[in-house]
């Protein structure tokens, strides 16, 4: 290493005043982030964090002392003792005359626009512009509800023409499908000769400030201002794109991507956006299912349990623990599937292994694992190998080395063949199962538990990188019942005569005191960003 030089390049930092008061910024950096970063209100529509400037919508001039003219602070690089004047009346004028410009032509049907409540031009109308229309002329009419793509529809009246969606589809998905056609008040946006259909298409909704562009899954469907939001990781793929669950009456009824430089910027994809309907489907199951003299009943949770505590016992008893075999699923949390794991040893079961379906990837958000939590089985010590130990599981079953199966996801009935496998599950002495539906290969089950989703839960994932995440319960499951966790920790009671409860923090307290890849994260620092296994781990 050079002589003098430094390990890190840390930014150099400058300070300008904005309206007296004086922010601290990274040199070079566009004036309005810094502004926007230092908590002040600035309007703005083209600008966009993760997109090139565009400079188009002018909303965000403010007057700079030295400079004679107002200046668009998107465009305009921050430096040292730079004075900036962001809501005097000069500036004030300004912005009126944008929004007048701006609604010239806008249909003003926020009443049937999926947008309104969350609309920066009816937000920022209402802030900085004036409140009647000067104008008599009829408005522009261009054309409503164009079936653009697969999953978007077009408003190309409502179009402000910021651009951000142009430069979205060229610099993000690099697929170009969108482009502002003609000039001057003739300009629209339109396609070209293809159709908006690349996997993160519904981005372009998020970040089009007013409702031009439309989700087909979102269209008409709730008010935005109904909607509760609870932070969240996408459970579709090793990812972890951090996510908003918005949620009404119960339901989901979209997910939006939420901002995590470190893991998916802005951005989420659509196959990860549109999965969340397993979570409401009528299909799934709501209660315990026990097998009985005459068949399968539904059971009290508590029936359940004692009756799958009881099977174990005498399983264990009659063939030892070692000839149960486990399958972990990548779709619990770390503390499920840490308590899991403390269930199967207290049993004696050595064998377990992970099914986890794999499929579409790219170089950017979508991985090939579709399990948001495989590489927290992993870090936990519960599986091992290339296949997760489900190759060797599965043999071991059909030598008869294994005799019972616990069983806890609903992938490995759709990884395996269903002919290999109904053969295999119709072996077993033993059979329990957490499944989100009654699936006719587990007819043979002891007992089946619904199992919980995402969504109706708390606790954490660990991502592909290894960042350790946190979920948040977004819907309350029904009264009485249990989680995977607290069903594995009742089963753990009855067996070891204990009173343990599952508790988060006390099960973190568990996984520090017992050395596994977690013991040096504090479950508290996780929110909300997540926190790093790896980095954390270097001493
Ligand atoms: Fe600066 Fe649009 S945000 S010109």
């Amino acid at each position: 290493m050079a002589a003098g030089a430094k390990l890190t390049d840390a930014p150099k930092l400058v300070h300008v005043s904005v309206d007296g008061k004086l922010i601290e910024a990274r040199e070079g950096e566009p004036l309005l982030q810094a502004m926007l970063n230092a908590g002040l209100d600035i309007p703005h529509y083209c600008y966009h964090p993760k997109l090139t400037i565009d400079g188009s919508c002018r909303l965000c001039q403010v007057r700079i002392e030295g400079i004679p003219k107002l200046q668009i602070s998107c465009n305009t690089q921050v430096r040292e003792g730079m004075v900036v004047h962001a809501a005097d009346p000069e500036v004030a004028l300004a912005r009126r005359g944008v929004e007048e410009l701006l609604l010239l032509n806008h249909p003003l049907d926020c009443p049937i626009c999926d947008k309104a409540g969350e609309c920066w031009l009816q937000n920022y109308a209402m802030r900085f512009g004036s409140r009647f229309s000067r104008t008599r002329d009829p408005r522009r009419k261009e054309e409503k509800r164009l079936d653009i793509g697969e999953r978007m529809l077009l408003d190309q009246e409502r179009c402000i023409l910021c651009r951000r969606c142009v430069r979205f589809c060229r610099e993000i998905s690099k697929t170009g499908e969108l482009h502002v056609f003609h000039l001057g008040d003739r300009s629209v946006l339109d396609i070209y000769d293809r159709r908006l259909d690349n996997d993160y298409s519904m981005c372009t909704a998020d970040i089009c400030p007013v409702g031009a562009l439309e989700t087909k899954d979102f269209h008409h469907k709730v008010r935005v201002w109904f909607l509760e939001e609870t932070a969240s990781v996408c459970p579709s793929c090793s990812n972890g794109c951090n996510v908003m669950l918005c949620t009404y009456k119960n339901r989901i009824w979209r997910l939006i991507p939420r901002r995590n430089d470190a893991v998916n910027q802005t951005w989420m994809c659509d196959a990860g956006r549109l999965n969340y309907g397993f979570v409401m489907d009528p299909a799934r199951l709501r209660t315990p299912r026990v097998a009985q003299a005459d068949g399968v009943a539904d059971a009290d949770w508590k029936v359940a349990i004692a009756h799958a505590a009881t099977e174990l016992d005498t399983f264990r008893k009659r063939h030892g623990g070692k000839a149960l075999g486990a399958v972990v699923s990548a779709h619990l949390t770390n503390e499920e599937n840490y308590r899991f794991g403390e269930l199967m040893r207290a049993l004696g079961v050595e064998r377990r292994a992970m099914a986890v379906r794999r499929g579409k990837f790219d170089d950017f958000l979508i991985k090939a694992d579709k399990a948001a939590n495989a590489r927290g089985a992993r870090e936990l010590g519960l599986v091992a190998g290339d296949d997760d130990g489900l190759a060797g599981l599965l043999s071991a079953c059909e030598t008869g080395e294994i005799k019972g199966l616990y069983l806890c996801s609903d992938d490995l009935l759709e990884l395996v063949d269903g002919s290999r496998l109904a053969v295999v599950l119709e072996r077993m002495d033993l059979l329990i199962a957490h499944n989100l539906k009654l699936q006719p290969l587990l007819a043979k089950a002891a007992v089946v538990f619904p199992t919980t989703t995402f969504a109706e839960k708390d606790g954490t994932f660990t991502n592909h990188a290894g960042r350790v995440q946190r979920i948040h319960q977004a819907l309350p499951p029904t009264a009485g019942w249990l989680t995977d966790g607290e069903v594995f920790t009742r089963i753990l009671n009855h067996l070891e005569s204990r009173q343990e409860r599952f508790e988060l923090p006390r099960i973190w307290d568990s996984m520090a005191e017992n050395g596994t890849a977690f013991a040096q994260l504090s479950f508290d620092e996780i929110d909300p960003y997540g926190v790093p296994l790896e980095t954390k781990m270097r001493p």
